[in-house]
């Protein structure tokens, strides 16, 4: 047992007490942003006259060593420790003596956590960002090539009317956009610096507080109230939604592509490489990949609940419910890191069936909304043309045949205005590159969304 305390105390902490209080287990994976916290604070301590510049720069020295030990695998983080911040504050003092035990002057562990957790979040956004645009690019890559490839659009997973592959992929590029400009605002909003907060009170140090805030990147400043700096965690709440939100795109996308790699569709292959297979039956290839990403969806929601839950009878300042903040949030950020790295890898080896894809888009009377334009765009009224092509549907179908299938007599049969262009004006290729209103498949308008998506991926 090592500890940062122990004065005040008569005898030890229980064993089981001990080890259930320890959090050394998982916040060790700080090691990084409580050292550059810890310099940040040592270097104004000095510069403010609090601890002697020698003392400072024995410190700094001390802490960048000890950074550089732990990265080339010199020191091992020991599960003796209390918790990330008693290993280091340890191991400083057992390197450099007595300057070690001035690094806590002006300081509580419960601003230390509260700036190492920022700083662990304000990391992992742009590590989240980076990948999804990174998930975007490989998704305009096909989209790109994919302008003309005709697919039904569904609604209520019934074929409804024509669409292309880049249109329908061009829906989660969207979606990718709007989860990094969460990104962007959640880290916005965060990015100020509890340090130097105190236990909850501030302290009677001359601390500077708009120096450590400047020297750790915190563009806002110092935060403004010391008891609402230690017990905030609403930035990581809001991390977590839209983590959430990001697993909930993914998971609509894996809900599509297992469909779309089914028997029964077989509109994409997926890779080898991201699929497997079975232990009893030897035909199988496996989707699994992505069932897990719409699987672990589910465990990132439970991130989110779990911390609202645990932070909504919290009173002020710091209660020690908050360090279960940690596991959660840790094993959230893993996983959707991994899951849209996996998808990123996924889609870009996938094959897409693009003659299986037309194929259905022609078996599913997906252009019997643009039959009945042809007719009002004749002057038949809207309403009594879409009677006309509901029969002439129903026809088709006891005749297990298609519109496009239907001699000239046939539609004239249900309404005389039919003439030899309506072949013309319901293949797939009019259907969809007539659809030129903005945000919709045409070729034309498609084309102006890609060059938007290059813009915005610079
Ligand atoms: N391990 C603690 C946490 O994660 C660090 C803060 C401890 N503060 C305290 N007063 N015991 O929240």
């Amino acid at each position: 047992m090592a500890q940062l305390w122990g004065g005040r105390f008569k005898s030890g902490t229980d064993r089981v007490a001990y080890e259930f209080n320890a959090s050394i287990s998982f916040d060790s994976r700080m090691y990084k942003e409580d050292i550059e916290g810890s310099i940040a604070h040592a270097t104004m301590l000095g510069e403010q006259g609090i601890i002697s510049n020698e003392d400072s720069a024995l410190i700094v020295e001390g802490l960048k060593g000890i950074l550089a030990d732990i990265e080339n695998g010199k020191l091992e983080i020991g599960s003796q420790y209390e918790d990330i911040h008693s290993f280091v504050e340890a191991v400083l003092t057992d390197r450099i003596g007595e300057a070690g035990k001035r690094l806590h002057t002006g300081r509580s562990r419960n601003d230390q956590v509260a700036l190492d957790m920022k700083l662990h979040t304000r990391k992992t956004i742009d590590d989240i960002d980076s990948r999804l645009c990174r998930l975007q690019k490989s998704l305009l890559n096909i989209i790109e090539n994919n302008l003309d490839t005709y697919m039904p659009g569904f609604t209520h997973l019934q074929k409804a009317q024509p669409v292309t592959l880049a249109h329908h992929l061009g829906a989660y590029f969207e979606m990718f956009i709007r989860d990094r400009s969460r990104l962007a605002d959640i880290r916005k909003r965060m990015n100020s610096c509890p340090l130097g907060s105190g236990a909850l009170a501030g302290t009677t140090y001359p601390l500077n507080r708009e120096r450590t805030a400047e020297l750790l990147g915190f563009d806002l400043g110092p935060t403004r109230n010391s008891m609402d700096s230690v017990s905030d965690r609403d930035y990581l709440i809001e991390f977590l939604d839209a983590l959430a939100i990001i697993m909930m795109h993914l998971s609509r996308f894996s809900e599509e592509i297992i469909i779309w790699n089914s028997n029964e569709y077989r509109f994409v292959e997926i890779s080898d490489a991201y699929s497997t297979g079975s232990s009893i039956m030897p035909q199988k290839k496996n989707p699994d990949i992505a069932e897990l990403v719409r699987g672990k969806t589910g465990r990132v929601y439970g991130a989110l609940m779990s911390l609202l839950t645990t932070m909504k009878g919290i009173p002020l300042a710091y209660d020690k419910d908050m360090q279960e903040d940690k596991e959660v949030a840790f094993d959230a950020f893993d996983n959707v890191s991994a899951c849209i790295e996996l998808y990123d890898g996924m889609i870009s080896t996938i094959r897409f069936r693009n003659d299986l894809m037309e194929k259905s888009a022609k078996n599913g009377f997906t252009n019997a909304t643009d039959a009945a334009d042809y007719l009002v765009k004749k002057g038949v009224a809207f309403r009594d043309a879409h009677g006309i092509i509901g029969r002439l549907v129903l026809k088709c179908i006891e005749e297990n045949k298609a519109l496009d299938d239907l001699s000239i007599e046939e539609w004239k049969s249900e309404c005389e205005v039919f003439e030899n262009d309506i072949y013309e004006a319901i293949s797939l290729k009019t259907c969809v590159d007539k659809r030129l209103t903005p945000g919709a498949p045409g070729h034309e308008v498609m084309e102006k969304a890609v060059a938007y998506y290059k813009e915005y991926l610079g």
